[in-house]
C-alpha cells in the first residue's frame, strides 16, 4: 500500500522540529492554530535502539497528531536503519534525518550538521534510512555547508541531488552554516538556489518569525513550503495568520482575550498529556512569552516560578490576563489601540 504524501505547499504550513518544545502538547495547540505537519523534537537513533526511556518519551504522539513527521539524529547508518523500522512497526510514517543541527553535544558524535563534513557517510545513513521506510517518506533537514555562508552554494547543491537521487521525499534548508548557528541572516539566495535545481519539494526554515516574512520568503524563493520554528515558539497564532493572509484576510489581532484563550489551552493541554512535574517547569517559561508586552507580564513571571501544581498556574494565569482584559476591553472602547499590536 503506497503512503499518502505529506502536503508540501504555501496553503500548509509546517511546525520545524524544535527540541524541548515541539511536544505533544505544543504541537496539538499549534494543529489547532492550523499547523498542517508537524515534526517532533529530534530524538537519537541510538538512544531508541537502546531503549532509553528519555527517546520514548519524546516520541509521544496521538491520532489527532498527524500527520506527523518523526526527526532522528545520528551519524551511523544502521542505527537509523534500525531505529526507522523500529519506529514503522509503532506506527510513524514519515521521518527525517537532522543534519543541521549546530549543538556542541551533537556535533560531537559526528551528527547533525557535523554529518556535512562527511558527505559520503551522510549518504550512506540517509540510503539505510530510506531503504528501511516507504518511498518517498524520508526528508533531511539541512545547513549551508562550511564556508558557504555566502555562495556559491555547490557542494550544497551537489550533495541535495545526491539525496534527490537516493530518494529523498523532500529536503528542509535552513541557511546557515552551523559555525553561524543563529548568527546573522538565513540566506535567501540558497534557497533560491536550491529549490529551483531540485524536482522534490524544498521546505524553507530560517528568520521565520512572522507569517508575513514567512509568505515573502515563499514568494521571492520559489520554495514549496515552509515551517516555522522560533515565530511558533512565540507565537503560535502564526499559523492562523498566515492562512490569513494567504486568503487576503488580515492577520488576527492580539488582543489579551486570544492570548488568554492561548496560554490557557496551552496550559490545559500539557497538564492532561503528561504526567510527572517536568512540563510544569516547561509551561512556567513558555508561558511568559505568550504575555510579552502585555501589562503585568513581569509580575505574572515572577508568581509562575513560585507555582508548583496545575491549579496555581493556572489561577496565576487567569488571574493577570483577565485584569489585562479588563484593562484591554477598557482602552478598545476608549477606541485606543492595545498595548501589543500582532507581532507582524
Ligand atoms: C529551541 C530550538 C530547538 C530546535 N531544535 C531542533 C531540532 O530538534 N531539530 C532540528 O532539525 N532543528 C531544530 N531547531 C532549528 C529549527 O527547526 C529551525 O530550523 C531554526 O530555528 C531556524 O528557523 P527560525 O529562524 O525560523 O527559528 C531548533 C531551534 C530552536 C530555536
Amino acid at each position: 500500500m503506497s503512503c499518502p504524501t505529506l502536503p508540501i505547499d504555501r496553503l500548509h504550513p509546517w511546525l520545524a522540529p524544535l527540541a524541548g518544545f515541539s511536544d505533544l502538547a505544543f504541537r496539538l495547540l499549534c494543529r489547532e492554530y492550523g499547523a498542517s505537519v508537524c515534526v517532533t523534537e529530534m530524538v537519537s537513533a541510538k538512544g531508541l535502539v537502546y531503549a532509553s526511556p528519555g527517546s520514548r518519551d519524546l516520541l509521544s504522539t496521538s491520532s489527532a497528531d498527524l500527520p506527523l513527521v518523526a526527526q532522528l539524529f545520528g551519524a551511523e547508518a544502521p542505527f537509523l536503519a534500525k531505529a526507522v523500522s523500529m519506529l514503522r512497526k509503532k506506527g510513524f510514517v514519515w521521518f527525517d534525518l537532522n543534519m543541521g543541527c549546530s549543538v556542541r553535544k551533537v556535533l560531537r558524535q559526528g551528527a547533525g550538521a557535523a554529518m556535512l563534513n562527511d558527505p559520503d557517510n551522510a549518504l550512506a545513513a540517509a540510503r539505510a534510512m530510506i531503504h528501511a521506510a516507504e518511498p518517498g517518506t524520508v526528508g533531511f533537514k539541512l545547513r549551508l555547508f562550511p564556508g558557504e555562508e555566502r555562495g556559491p552554494f555547490s557542494r550544497l547543491r551537489e550533495f541535495s541531488l545526491r539525496l534527490q537521487d537516493e530518494g529523498a521525499g523532500w529536503l528542509t534548508l535552513h541557511p546557515r552554516t552551523a559555525a553561524q548557528a543563529f548568527s546573522g541572516n538565513a540566506n535567501r539566495d540558497a534557497l533560491e538556489e536550491l529549490a529551483s535545481c531540485l524536482s522534490i519539494p524544498l521546505l524553507a526554515s530560517g528568520d521565520l518569525m512572522n507569517a508575513r516574512e514567512g509568505l515573502r520568503c515563499l514568494e521571492s524563493t520559489g520554495v514549496s513550503g515552509l515551517m516555522y520554528a522560533r515565530g511558533a515558539l512565540r507565537d503560535p497564532i502564526i499559523f492562523e495568520d498566515h492562512l490569513r493572509l494567504c486568503r487576503n484576510a488580515p492577520p488576527r489581532q492580539r488582543r489579551v482575550a486570544v492570548l488568554r484563550d492561548l496560554a490557557l489551552r496551552h496550559i490545559r493541554l500539557a497538564r492532561e498529556l503528561s504526567s510527572g512535574l517536568s512540563a510544569l517547569w516547561k509551561m512556567r517559561t513558555v508561558i511568559p512569552r505568550y504575555a510579552r508586552g502585555l501589562p503585568g507580564a513581569r509580575a505574572l513571571r515572577d508568581r509562575l516560578c513560585r507555582c508548583t501544581d496545575w491549579p496555581a498556574l493556572e489561577e496565576a494565569v487567569e488571574e493577570a490576563l483577565d485584569i489585562s482584559c479588563s484593562m484591554d476591553e477598557n482602552r478598545s472602547s476608549n477606541n485606543v489601540k492595545p498595548d501589543r499590536s500582532p507581532a507582524i
